[in-house]
């Protein structure tokens, strides 16, 4: 038979690098990966399971896959990810075009469940194994063409160094899909940057739930920030980025680390959750907005032109109307340069499964409308006080649409400029014209 295998992914950018991992592990049996659902003989939906929404999208997207089946009968079609290790078998009797349920300890073990797949069987494996976890990862490829297989840009690439959260934030379903939280041994992390480096990848984001607690679980409270000084001995790459931080974990020797060396990116992603100490106690986060307050002002003051992301929740059960202005309050105060807020979102197995839901589903909606309507214009100022600064930008790819070049900037912010005949990955200075709402337009500096 033909092996050519497609994987669709949702949710967050370990999700991404998951898929990466599928497909390398499938790769190595011999399987090629193809663009389109309709050209492939395995199908795998790696889902996300931590709003009700993305649930639902992961599900009837398994629904939407029997047009495959009923051209290509053998087609095998796995749900994969944070949906499948939270249904388990369940969802085989749900969706009877489905034929593996891949939960996410279970990824070394792709191939040969594909082969019982493949010889009748309909399986669910969702068992915790911490032992084989990292195992079968290999190493990102570089395809035949010369081109890496990242999704998104060709200039830059993820790293998974923490498996699973050990936080029980009390909204979030994340430690009971992903399991507990385990460190992955550095000298694999290294190995992995040196060859992407070699690949010709300048950017690397490490990844974690809490990307800053690395190490905590071997009894190591310094192997992050260790682990940041070791990938920047790799001369290659040129940035360094990771995501997501906690506050309670950025230490001294971080926050320095950030100061000193330039190709740490100048941007960290800060997630708050809520402007109410009230909400940040219920929610067991672990630190007050005082805390958080001083953490992002020390960090802006070891970096100037730092950038800060967030995230924040509204409509967390028993959010009042004041610890909504709490919210609003430390947007206003803290003018974060881009930020992500969601609707609560009750989850199934969660701390605050049995809270009382006090915000209306309109009102969430028109809470979450305010937030927009605090934090656009505030980014789109920030991004406008950037015109006339230059600024230090990686080529991530052109745009056939308007003739240009798009990269990011060490700030994280999106920069299209028009040159001639760059090369993805290369570095350039670009002065800033003109700041938009998500991105920033610019003019290279020519020396
Ligand atoms: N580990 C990261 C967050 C991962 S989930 C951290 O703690 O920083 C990404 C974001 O989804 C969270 O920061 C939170 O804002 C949001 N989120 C998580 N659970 C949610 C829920 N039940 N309802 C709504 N939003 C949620
Ligand atoms: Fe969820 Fe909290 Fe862990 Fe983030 S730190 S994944 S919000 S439990
Ligand atoms: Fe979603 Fe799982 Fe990531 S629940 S946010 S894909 S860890």
């Amino acid at each position: 038979m033909t092996k050519r295998i497609y994987i669709k992914t949702f949710g967050c950018q370990m999700n991404d690098y998951d898929s990466e991992r599928m497909y390398r592990i499938m790769e190595r049996e011999g399987w090629r990966r193809v663009p389109k659902a309709d050209e492939a003989d395995v199908i795998i939906i790696n889902t996300c399971s931590v709003r009700d929404k993305a649930e639902h999208k992961a599900v009837s997207e398994v629904g939407a896959m029997k047009r495959v089946k009923r051209k290509n009968s053998k087609c095998i079609t796995v749900l994969a990810g944070c949906v499948a290790q939270q249904h388990g078998e369940k969802l085989l009797k749900r969706a009877p075009n489905l034929d593996l349920v891949l939960g996410t300890h279970a990824l070394s073990k792709l191939p040969e469940l594909i082969q019982e797949c493949l010889d009748g069987k309909r399986l669910a494996q969702t068992d915790w194994d911490y032992d084989h976890l990292f195992e079968g990862s290999g190493y990102p490829n570089v395809n035949p063409d010369g081109r890496l297989s990242w999704k998104g840009s060709l200039a830059s690439g993820f790293i998974s160094i923490v498996h699973g959260c050990d936080m029980r934030c009390s909204y979030c379903i994340v430690p009971t899909v992903r399991g507990r939280e385990i460190s992955r041994p550095m000298g694999d992390i290294l190995s992995e940057a040196r060859h992407l480096a070699d690949s010709g990848i300048k950017e690397i984001t490490l990844l974690g739930q809490i990307v800053n607690r690395y190490g905590r679980d071997l009894k190591l409270p310094s192997a992050f920030h260790e682990l940041l000084v070791e990938v920047l001995k790799i001369k290659a790459i040129k940035k360094l980025s990771f995501a997501s931080s906690h506050p309670n974990y950025i230490t001294p020797d971080i926050i320095k680390l950030i100061g000193h060396e330039a190709r740490l990116a100048a941007h960290v992603h800060l997630p708050v959750q809520s402007g109410s100490d009230r909400i940040l106690k219920s929610m067991r986060r672990g630190y007050t907005i005082r805390k958080y307050i001083e953490t992002v002002v020390r960090l802006r003051e070891a970096r100037p032109g730092l950038s800060i992301s967030s995230d924040l929740i509204v409509g967390y059960p028993g959010e009042s109307e004041e610890d909504f202005q709490g919210t609003c309050d430390l947007i206003k105060e803290l003018e974060f340069d881009s930020l992500f807020a969601f609707k609560y979102s009750v989850r199934p197995g969660t701390p605050a499964q049995n809270m009382e839901e006090t915000v209306s589903p309109e009102e969430k909606a028109a809470r979450l409308k305010i937030i927009h309507e605090i934090s656009a214009p505030i980014i789109l100022r920030k991004n406008k006080a950037l015109v006339g600064k230059t600024l230090e930008v990686i080529v991530h790819g052109f745009h056939e649409r308007d003739g240009k070049y798009f990269g990011r900037s060490s700030c994280n912010r999106v920069v299209h400029f028009s040159a001639d005949n760059m090369q993805i990955g290369d570095t350039v200075l670009a002065v800033i014209d003109t700041g938009l709402a998500n991105s920033l337009l610019g003019s290279i500096v020519t020396t």
